[in-house]
């Protein structure tokens, strides 16, 4: 049988990283797939530029919309990031009954409902497990491996540079310009990495993955999205006198009241598996009422890994070329007239316990007015810890754990409290998650 012809838009980290997977693993791809599958043409904004991978035999251009339009090519792969001429390509390619695979988070969360609706007319598939945790197959585990689960909850780290950025400023004390430098030399890095430092990237996967988890269309908009900019180093040493790490978390749990959908710094115990992924790995564990917890762990990032996944999706697509086509894996996980209209709380909605980190004068009765406020909210304190005014400060830390509240209570509470003449400044606040097997 004839090869199935490919066409790559992007020739970049994950693009090259794709061919060089697809070339070097042929033969054991073709067995896998039943057919070979050949990159025949590809496009590139600079054709001149220096490339991590070997085009001699693909036809190349400046222009993408020649691949979308190629009548040879079954398969288009979109590796050129962004949602707007990625969103124009892969509306054209599906119109032009081309199956998709994509690596790009943001034109999924964003159109993915659109996108798949056009797919299921044209009757073409569109393949994404790259878009979210690079190598991690976590779509097809959650979409296929736990379809028998009502998932409870998820909680990921799924930001590479940011978990490399936090990981080598407690590590080894780097300063955080300097990490992200490295990681965008790395190649780990959005084109913008403001999308990757203020958690746009991650909130872009976690809608990907709460909408796979619970049945519910994709809703970008409505995600609490939080960076990691204002994370200081006394923070992360004082979470970890308290046994906790500080990673950047997806958060999104079902509740009675509707969806959590959350990206934001958050207080792990520091025994959780979790807590010890470092570097540009990612981690998502995943809380199924029939498995219990489980976790799924590898690197986020990077031209290889991120192809690990990009080429699985094509051999998933080249096996069902020959079998049922009304009979595939939803691209939801769930069909698309069984999405469920459950809504996605606001934060104030969302229930959780904090870190609080405050400048209090070293005066008695500052931390009785501090508790007093907190209680009168109903928050109660797990543990307390006070650190002495430097010698040339009349100032002292205040570092609090809480038990669960809802947010709004405790937005009221930090408004008191900054309210008090005896703390100085803003109150630090990071959320914490115990994630436990509960
Ligand atoms: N910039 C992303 C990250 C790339 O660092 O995780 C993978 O999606």
């Amino acid at each position: 049988m004839d090869p199935v012809k490919v066409g790559v838009l992007g020739l970049g980290t994950v693009g090259g990283g794709t061919v060089n997977v697809l070339q070097r693993n042929a033969e054991e791809i073709a067995r896998r797939a039943g057919r070979g599958i050949v990159v025949s043409h590809a496009a590139a904004r600079d054709l001149n530029k220096p490339r991590i991978c070997d085009t001699s035999g693909i036809q190349l251009t400046t222009d993408p919309v020649d691949v979308v339009n190629d009548p040879d090519i079954a398969i288009v792969i979109e590796l050129i990031g962004g949602d707007k001429l990625a969103y124009e390509l892969v509306m054209k390619a599906i119109e032009n009954g081309k199956h998709i695979v994509t690596a790009n988070k943001a034109l999924i969360a964003k159109h993915g409902n659109e996108i798949f609706s056009a797919a299921q007319d044209r009757g073409v598939i569109v393949a994404f497990e790259a878009a979210v945790a690079g190598g991690i197959p976590v779509i097809k585990a959650i979409r296929e491996g736990l379809a028998g689960n009502q998932i409870e909850w998820l909680a990921g780290i799924i930001n590479g540079t940011g978990n490399f950025i936090l990981t080598e400023m407690r590590d080894k004390g780097r300063d955080f310009d300097d990490v992200l430098k490295e990681a965008q030399a790395l190649g780990y890095a959005e084109a913008d990495p403001t999308f990757d430092v203020e958690g746009i990237d991650a909130a872009h996967k976690l809608t990907i993955l709460a909408s796979i988890a619970f049945g519910i269309p994709l809703q970008f908009d409505a995600a609490y999205t939080e960076g990691i900019t204002r994370i200081t180093r006394e923070d992360v040493t004082y979470a970890e006198e308290l046994g906790y790490r500080i990673k950047h978390l997806g958060v999104t749990r079902r509740t009675d009241r509707g969806v959590e959908l959350r990206v934001h710094p958050t207080l792990i115990p520091e025994r959780r598996l979790i807590a010890n992924v470092d570097g540009v790995m990612n981690a998502v564990l995943v809380k199924g009422d029939a498995v219990g917890p489980t976790l799924y762990y590898g690197a986020g990032a990077g031209d290889e890994p991120t192809a690990s996944a990009v080429v699985a999706d094509v051999v998933d697509v080249v096996r069902v070329l020959t079998s049922d086509p009304e009979n595939r894996v939803p691209h939801l996980a769930f069909q698309p007239d069984s999405l469920s209209d459950l809504p996605i709380l606001t934060m104030s909605e969302v229930e959780t316990s904090y870190y609080l980190r405050m400048q209090a004068k070293d005066e008695p009765g500052v931390l009785a007015d501090v508790t007093r406020i907190l209680g009168d909210k109903g928050i109660s304190i797990e543990a307390i810890i006070q650190k002495e005014p430097a010698d040339d400060s009349s100032e002292a830390v205040v570092i609090l754990l809480t038990h669960e509240v809802l947010e709004q209570q405790m937005d009221e509470a930090i408004e008191q409290i900054e309210a008090l003449a005896t703390i100085s400044g803003h109150v630090t606040r990071i959320r914490m998650e115990r994630l436990d097997a509960s």
